[in-house]
């Protein structure tokens, strides 16, 4: 892979000439030469009779569990993912965004609503989901970042023993292969972990200036996973060599050879059986090749399936809304509140600032309630990114096709604690499916205030000198569908946040995490499903509360415990 600016350049070219589908064809055709194969597990050839542990998702959390169960040589592990091997491509952070046309994305979609996603092909948002070995962290932007210590204490407020901050942090330590070399809290951080946390290997001037600029605000800059979380910092990465760390090569790679551990890629789960008396787990139906297998669990199955399929996965099992199951025609063999709690974080999106240099790339700054994500660029840079969210090409060219050509970087504020909750429920009763996803953003006028007030604070952060010695303005054309409203007054932001919803691609929540009591709950604290036995469930959608960072960090901290938790359970630790 030494002509990746050649690669990048024939892809540009193409993906601006070509249909979609041709161009999907061809990141596939690419990914197919370049694949990761030979350095993960090999898939089984056949299957044992019964595994100890069968975990439904090679994914962020997937990786890190068959890691850790699988170094007790004395049980057998069987990990089973529906998408295919990671490639060389998906490595190349410049690419990030040609992978969502890939068939490594489940490519979700939000329903139609009237409220919001009003700007994008059918008042439909796209919901990007890996579907591939590593999971959604071979989408990612790589961004690391653990959240507020309060958020954790709160998880621990809600019924949850053993996850405050104090709990979690030699967690997040434990994950953690930490290569900032100064200006950092050393306490809080690992440096034995698989994953390789980091600054970026290259910066731009743009972000000294934005970094500067918020200094001038009478900001701090801060270690934000560390001991003063609030301040501006450029952002801590999870890469390693300059090339993205996936949740796979980080934890896959390096056992591929324990022979306790069986992997088996395009392996479809259809669902989970549970004897309907005993509510024992069995095992699991899956689909490879066309062919439908049971395969049975000694003693537990995983799902490590993410936000949006592992609510499907057990509403299809029988584990889900009684009522909603009826409808399915799913016989009911627990009543839970599954795919309820639909929390996501939620940015305007196309907040554009022209400048006069064209220098580039991204830093943070964290408030409370909004963070400020700065991306050196904007939706005209990368002539894929409105296409990523779904953005109608009509709105495009109207508010940004004048400005093509010129230098800009784009404001994401990001709502941290969105009040607002939404829903995964299933179409039919049929694996294949695509589930229905009701994100019900700005169900609370809360939520729309809020970014109205991160939108300002990024105005604000432009007019600061260093940002205004590189010309910087913002940019006022107006979105078709807003012009009724005075640019820049609270309701034209209204307008304008409602049309460009982007996701932060955070869902989570939709299996919470709390005690049976609470009545919204799926998963007790020890990630065991309610009212069955020898299943868990152990990824984002335990989240009760969203964090106030991003929602990588959380999930390898989560997968790390969950695997201790069932060591303890099962008396090996
Ligand atoms: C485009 C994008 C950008 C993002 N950027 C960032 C970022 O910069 N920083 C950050 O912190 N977070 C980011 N996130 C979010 C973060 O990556 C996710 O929260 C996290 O990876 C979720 O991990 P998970 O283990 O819950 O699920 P996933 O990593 O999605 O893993 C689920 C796995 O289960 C498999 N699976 C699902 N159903 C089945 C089935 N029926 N049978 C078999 N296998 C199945 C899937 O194929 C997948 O491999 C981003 C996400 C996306 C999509
Ligand atoms: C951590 O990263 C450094 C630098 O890449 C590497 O030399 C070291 O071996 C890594 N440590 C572990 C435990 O992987
Ligand atoms: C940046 O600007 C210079 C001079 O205007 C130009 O040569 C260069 O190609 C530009 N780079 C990008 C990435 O647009
Ligand atoms: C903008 O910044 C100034 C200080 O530079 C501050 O006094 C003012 O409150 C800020 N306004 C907003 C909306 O953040």
């Amino acid at each position: 892979m030494k002509n990746i600016p050649i690669l990048y350049l024939i892809l540009q070219w193409l993906q601006i000439t070509m249909e979609q589908a041709l161009l999907e064809s061809l990141i596939s055709f690419l990914g197919e030469g370049t694949q990761h194969r030979m350095n993960e597990p090999d898939d089984v050839k056949s299957f044992l009779p019964k595994y100890d542990f069968i975990i439904v998702g090679a994914g962020t959390a997937g990786c890190v569990i068959a890691n850790r169960l699988s170094e007790n040589p004395d049980w057998n592990i069987l990990l089973l993912e529906a998408g295919i091997s990671e490639n060389y491509l998906m490595d190349l952070p410049v690419l990030v965004s040609y992978l969502q046309f890939s068939e490594a994305n489940w490519k979700y979609k939000t329903m139609p609503s009237e409220k919001y996603c009003l700007g994008m092909d059918n008042h439909q948002c796209n919901w990007p989901r890996g579907k591939v070995v590593g999971g959604s962290s071979v989408l990612n932007y790589m961004i690391y970042s653990r959240g507020n210590y309060r958020d954790y204490d709160n998880w621990e407020k809600m019924g949850n023993p053993g996850w405050s901050y104090k709990d979690v942090l030699p967690y997040f330590k434990k994950t953690e292969n930490f290569s900032i070399p100064t200006d950092y809290d050393q306490d809080y951080h690992g440096s034995e972990g698989y994953l390789s946390v980091g600054y970026a290997p290259y910066r731009t001037k743009l972000s000294e200036h934005i970094v500067k600029a918020a200094l001038e605000t009478g900001m701090n800059y801060v270690d934000y996973d560390g001991k003063t979380q609030v301040g501006v910092s450029y952002l801590h990465l999870s890469m390693k060599d300059g090339l993205r760390h996936s949740s796979s090569m980080a934890y896959l790679h390096p056992v591929k050879r324990r022979n306790n551990l069986h992997f088996r890629k395009r392996a479809m789960v259809k669902r989970v059986i549970i004897h309907p008396v005993s509510k024992q787990t069995v095992g699991v139906e899956v689909v490879l090749g066309g062919t439908t297998y049971t395969l049975r669990a000694k003693k537990e199955v995983i799902l490590a399936a993410g936000s949006i399929n592992s609510p499907q996965l057990l509403m299809l099992s029988g584990v889900g809304p009684k009522n909603h199951l009826k409808q399915m025609d799913i016989p009911v063999i627990q009543n839970l509140k599954v795919g309820y709690n639909l929390i996501d974080h939620v940015t305007v999106g196309g907040l554009t600032f022209l400048i006069n240099e064209n220098i580039s790339l991204v830093v943070v700054r964290l408030y409370p309630n909004v963070e400020l994500l700065f991306q050196g660029g904007s939706l005209t840079s990368d002539p894929l990114l409105h296409r990523n969210y779904g953005v109608t090409r009509e709105n495009y060219k109207a508010v940004y096709g004048d400005i093509e050509d010129r230098h800009s970087y784009m404001v994401l504020p990001i709502l941290l604690h969105p009040r607002s909750r939404g829903r995964v429920a299933l179409k039919d009763n049929s694996y294949k499916s695509k589930p229905l996803i009701y994100p019900n953003y700005f169900a609370h006028q809360e939520d729309l205030d809020t970014l109205i007030q991160g939108i300002k604070q990024a105005i604000n952060i432009s007019q600061q000198p260093a940002l205004q010695s590189i010309g910087t303005r913002l940019h006022k054309t107006p979105i078709p569908g807003c012009r009724d409203f005075e640019f820049g007054s609270d309701r034209y932001w209204e307008c304008h946040i409602r049309h460009f919803p982007f996701t932060l691609f955070h869902p989570s929540g939709t299996c919470k995490m709390g005690p049976k009591v609470d009545g919204k709950s799926v998963v007790d604290s020890r990630l065991r499903v309610h009212g069955v036995t020898g299943l868990r469930v152990i990824d984002a959608s335990i989240i009760p509360q969203i964090n106030s960072g991003h929602t990588a960090a959380p999930v390898y901290m989560i997968a790390e415990k969950g695997s201790d938790m069932i060591k303890e359970d099962w008396g090996v630790l």
